[in-house]
């Protein structure tokens, strides 16, 4: 900041900005977007692991709740599970066994942010999330700083690697050389369920609008299991894992964070919708020119097949100010949640390549 607009002085130009919001989120809280609401069009979308988060964030949402309260309720279940090994308590740890988190949230109506990037020990990042939107200046605090700023505000310190998450990881680790000091693998049989889970990037993503025409997210995941320490995906990064645009859309992602942050593709995605696209064409459009950009990446990424097609999975969710929605991926199979109100369900999402 410059010597001559002090932190103070901006503190005070936020407040007279924001005077008539500053009870509501965010500590810059200014012009709320003035798109018109959609009465009634009560909307929770997530991935495909998201099922009982739309759930909760409807029940939510129909009592009169904020949407951002109401997603982060829905991802806190995921987040609590053990048995969702991309996401909080029980997620795959990193190459050194230790569990590393990110989580971002967005609220449209004040269009501010969160984020919290490597936090350890905390298993509802997403909740550390909103409150650096609330109550900093920042969008994102990473690793120890991160763990001190949650400590800061309560949260308790635990141990999040779960007995079944050590042991794929351990797993994997007598698995990676012949050339060290760790026996083979087959000594050890794992339980069947863990054979899919050796190499992965799940995360959860929920986004809401309410009556009112509010719309939030909010993304949290483990990461990439086995990644280097210190590693960031997408999901914290606004624009990549989440973006909001109170006046146009939300949109979130999960799969491989590192094509998405090269990319800003959520953020692409409302932007598409914003130029009138369906929400469905917004993130198909979104996935296309990531399947173009793979093209230029080097080789040595492992990013592209021998067709020239992505080698990954990616997926976008969005919603948009109608309440439209969509969730579409790189290749099919995969499906998405939804809550319309009437129904909670998963939908196959649209793809822009069939699997074979
Ligand atoms: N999308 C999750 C990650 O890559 O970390």
């Amino acid at each position: 900041m410059s010597p001559r607009f002090s932190r103070r002085d901006f503190l005070k130009t936020g407040v007279t900005v924001g005077a008539a919001t500053l009870s509501g989120r965010g500590l810059f809280s200014g012009t709320v977007q003035t798109a018109p609401a959609v009465s009634g069009a009560l909307r929770v979308v997530s991935s495909g692991n998201g099922i009982r988060a739309t759930e909760k964030a409807m029940e939510i949402l129909n009592k009169g709740g904020d949407p951002l309260d109401a997603v982060i309720a829905g991802v806190n279940i995921v987040e609590d599970d053990p048995n969702d090994m991309s996401v909080g308590y029980g997620g795959l740890p990193n190459e050194d066994g230790v569990v590393e988190l990110d989580a971002s949230v967005m609220y449209g109506p004040t269009h501010t942010s969160g984020a919290v990037a490597s936090i350890q020990n905390i298993k509802n990042p997403s909740k550390v999330a909103k409150l650096v939107m609330e109550r900093t200046m920042h969008c994102l605090l990473v690793s120890e700083g991160a763990l001190k700023f949650a400590l800061a505000h309560g949260f308790k310190k635990e141990n999040l690697l779960t007995d079944k998450a050590r042991e794929a990881w351990l797993r994997w680790k007598e698995t990676l050389s012949d050339r060290d000091n760790w026996l083979p693998a087959q000594i050890r049989k794992l339980p069947e369920d863990l054979q899919p889970v050796m190499m992965t990037h799940g995360t959860i993503n929920c986004i809401a609008i309410d009556a009112q025409g509010r719309l939030a997210g909010v993304t949290t995941t483990s990461g990439l299991s086995w990644k280097i320490p210190g590693r960031v995906g997408d999901s914290p990064i606004i624009g990549a894992g989440l973006y909001v645009d109170n006046a146009v859309g939300a949109a979130g992602s999960t799969g491989l964070g590192e094509a998405n942050i090269r990319t800003c593709a959520s953020f692409q995605v409302v932007n598409f919708m914003g130029q009138g696209m369906s929400p469905e064409q917004a993130c198909l459009k979104a996935l296309e020119s990531i399947a173009e950009k793979t093209k230029l990446w080097p080789r040595a990424l492992n990013l592209v097949n021998a067709e020239g097609r992505p080698s990954f999975g990616l997926n976008f969710y969005a919603l948009n100010k109608k309440g439209e929605f969509a969730g579409a991926t790189m290749w099919s199979g995969p499906k998405y949640a939804v809550h319309d109100g009437r129904k909670n369900e998963l939908r196959e999402c649209a793809f822009l390549y069939k699997t074979k």
